[in-house]
């Protein structure tokens, strides 16, 4: 017998069948159910999604209970200690790990096109002197429309692919040519000899020398975070990502939109918001305190608590053994000591264990940045690079999904009944 939901109307006696597939009902089902006499039927109200479906997705399974995060099925301790970003980029894109043929030719793909136009170096200048990062990022990523028109061919695959290939081979440049003009200095093109990361790391911080050497630990470090920021299913920028290019819009106007969502304090700029609030509390000393300011419903402990995670986040786990890598290279963050006083006190606090908020990715990420040396403005932009695979993988996803049409939820209705216009002399 399949699985049912038997609904009983107690309004009208009726009996409803509603099918059960992958644990969920289908919402259009439940319109059969009047809702009230000259109503399109019975709709669900699930304000920030907390309980709804939106999609069928092959990328990313997270199991939030279980602290357990797959790409394509391989678990991500596996991805972390034994793939490259690139590679897991392309495991995330085109959903399996590629031969040795095919991770050459991506990787050919990707050094081809690191380059920037041009005039986009004159569009960065217009930036105010201080512009913040991910402002100028997220926008530069929208300008991208302007110069690949022919990005606007989303069912063309040859189309399609040019654009990934542009977009994973382009952010590390857009995000070092921003941070270079917030800080005043000329911008850096890329070194192909490079490896991803170390280019990136080149790009941002070279000076005078002639070939910039990456330090091997800090390349790697760089190259994990990155792994562990690919993807993360139905977030806040990637349903954004989703919900923009199901209009059919270009894949870097729909980026530009998702670069925007991970720019809020709540999402991707938690690991600037957490680097923000561990200056704050300023000594180990002060941590009680701030935690009873947090109970007491006074600003939040960033870094703590995600919609999913109902436990360790699994990122949250490996970066804390990374950021041991990186302190040996670098010396230790005076913030880190604040930062394990914190988890300390709140993993055996009770109003952070039975809301089951744990750190979550971005708790220790903004101390590895920063001890790596980068400002804590680039923060979201370091989260904005390695995401950009699973965004382009979960548009493409969700563009050759025969179910998916234009993203547009309903409302429930609470202004003003219908009314005559006033005259503006008539109005008090
Ligand atoms: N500090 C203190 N209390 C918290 C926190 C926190 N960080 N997070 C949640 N709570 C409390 C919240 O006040 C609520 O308590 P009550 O039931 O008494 O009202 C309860 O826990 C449930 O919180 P919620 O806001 O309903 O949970 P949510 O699923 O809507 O929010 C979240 C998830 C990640 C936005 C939230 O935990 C938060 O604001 N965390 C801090 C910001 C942060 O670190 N964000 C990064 C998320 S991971 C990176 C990413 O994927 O973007």
């Amino acid at each position: 017998m399949a699985d049912t939901l038997t609904i009983t109307d107690n309004r009208t006696g009726k009996t409803y069948e509603v099918p059960i597939a992958d644990g969920t009902i289908r919402a259009t089902d439940l319109r059969q159910i009047r809702a009230g006499a000259d109503d399109g039927g019975l709709a669900t109200y699930d304000p920030a999604f907390m309980n709804t479906a939106a999609c069928r997705s092959r990328i990313t399974f997270i199991d939030g209970e279980r602290g357990i995060l797959e790409y394509r099925g391989y678990p991500i301790e596996q991805l972390a200690e034994k793939s490259t970003y690139l590679e897991t980029a392309y495991l995330v894109i085109f959903g399996e790990l590629p031969t040795e043929a095919q991770l050459q030719q991506w990787t050919r793909e990707i050094t081809f096109h690191t380059m920037l136009h041009e005039n986009i170096k004159k569009l960065m200048d217009g930036y105010q002197y201080d512009a913040h990062p991910m402002g100028a990022f997220l926008s530069t990523v929208g300008a991208f429309s302007t110069f690949y028109p022919d990005a606007k061919k989303i069912f063309d695959e040859k189309s399609r692919l040019k654009q990934v290939h542009r977009l994973i081979a382009k952010v590390p440049t857009i995000a070092a040519y921003a941070y270079r003009h917030s800080i005043g200095r000329p911008y850096v093109y890329p070194d192909n000899d490079l490896s991803f990361t170390g280019n990136f790391l080149n790009m941002l911080f070279k000076m005078t020398e002639l070939k910039y050497q990456p330090n091997p630990v800090l390349e790697r470090a760089l190259d994990v975070l990155f792994i562990l920021h690919a993807d993360h299913e139905q977030n806040c920028s990637t349903s954004a990502m989703r919900s923009i290019g199901s209009s059919h819009a270009d894949p870097y106007s729909a980026m530009a939109g998702a670069a925007a969502a991970l720019y809020g304090p709540l999402h991707g700029g938690a690991n600037e918001a957490v680097l923000r609030m561990l200056n704050e509390i300023g000594s180990v000393a002060n941590v009680p305190a701030f935690i009873k300011r947090v109970k007491g419903g006074e600003g939040r402990l960033m870094g703590f608590g995600h919609r999913v995670y109902k436990s360790y986040d699994p990122r949250a786990k490996i970066i804390k053994q990374t950021a041991d890598q990186v302190f040996e290279v670098t010396g230790k963050n005076p913030l880190l000591e604040i930062a394990l006083e914190l988890e300390r006190i709140a993993l055996q606090d009770d109003y952070f264990v039975t809301r089951k908020l744990y750190p979550n990715v971005d708790f220790y990420s903004g101390l590895i940045y920063q001890a790596m040396s980068f400002p804590v403005d680039m923060f979201p932009v370091l989260f904005a690079i390695p995401r950009t695979s699973g965004w382009i993988a979960q548009w493409e996803e969700m563009l050759l999904d025969p179910e998916q049409k234009i993203a547009r939820p309903k409302q429930i209705y609470t202004g003003a009944k219908r009314r005559d216009y006033v005259a503006l002399a008539s109005r008090k």
